[in-house]
């Protein structure tokens, strides 16, 4: 049974996502979020069977079920598009703990553990697509936490993209600019104080980026910034220095109003 796996299917670019893969010739799409409602309603768009999964990645028994699943079926794993995450816009003393233990266990440890669950029933011609962010090229300061945690997303891919190079499985780091009309942003801002980085001027569109996100991912590209932005951005970081960046960063967003 060839199948793909979805996380974060319930809104933005993974729900893109499932919606693509619907050509992709699966038998199944599994998809992944903790709102069932949101994904019943995604199935009923979705011509291939799916499979819907309302589960909260941050629990410690999801990647148990998942496991045992994978081992009961052992389906043929075409694609894992890990897209669930989020991240928190303000300065050290806005963001609680939670959030930022959060944003680690979610945007690292549960991507890197659904890869790891799913690689052993993939092979030949399969993808991971995962969603980082044209964030992770550089420290970013007001968005550290959630930037530092695209980083290690991408710096993981792109080393795990060596390693399973020989398998025939090709790994993407995908590294979008802002994107406008996802849930992330708003989620983003709802801090102590969001006013440091506002406006998104240029932010993309979730339809677009997934689409040539995606395509990018089925050509082999390891790592992809899918719009103009993330494109400029990745090479900004690649030849300044990265304390003038962020120094640069600071002045431009450094005044937030006191909330
Ligand atoms: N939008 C941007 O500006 C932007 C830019 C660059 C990169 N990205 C990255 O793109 C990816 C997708 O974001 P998006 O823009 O599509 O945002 P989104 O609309 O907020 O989608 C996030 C998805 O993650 C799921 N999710 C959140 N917490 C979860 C949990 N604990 N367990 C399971 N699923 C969970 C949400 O579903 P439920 O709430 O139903 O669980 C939702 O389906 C993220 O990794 C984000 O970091 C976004």
């Amino acid at each position: 049974m060839k199948i793909a796996i979805v996380t974060g299917a319930s809104s933005g670019l993974g729900r893109e996502y499932a919606k693509l893969l619907d050509k992709e010739g699966m038998d199944e799409i599994w998809l992944i979020a903790r709102r069932e409602k949101l994904l019943l309603e995604l199935a009923e768009e979705i011509n291939t069977g799916t499979r819907i999964f309302p589960l909260d990645l941050l629990s410690e028994s999801t990647a148990e079920q998942i496991a045992k699943i994978l081992k009961q079926e052992q389906p043929d794993v075409r694609f894992l598009i890990n897209a669930a995450g989020f991240g928190k816009i303000g300065s050290e003393e806005d963001i609680g703990e939670i959030d930022i233990s959060r944003m680690i266990d979610l945007n690292c440890r549960a991507a890197v553990l659904m890869t790891h669950l799913a690689i052993p029933y993939m092979g030949e011609r399969s993808h991971i697509l995962q969603i980082c962010s044209c964030s992770a090229f550089q420290p970013i300061p007001y968005l550290n936490v959630y930037a530092a945690t695209k980083s290690f997303l991408l710096h993981y891919s792109r080393a795990l993209a060596v390693e399973l190079s020989p398998r025939g499985i090709v790994v993407s780091a995908v590294c979008p600019y802002w994107i406008k009309d996802t849930e992330f942003i708003p989620i983003a801002q709802d801090t102590k104080n969001s006013t440091y980085i506002k406006g998104f001027p240029f932010a993309g569109r979730q339809a677009a980026i997934a689409a040539k996100s995606f395509a990018a991912a089925k050509q082999g590209k390891t790592v992809i910034t899918p719009d103009f932005m993330s494109t400029l951005h990745r090479f900004i970081t690649s030849i300044l220095p990265h304390q003038w960046l962020m120094a640069a960063s600071k002045w431009f967003h450094g005044h937030g109003e006191k909330a």
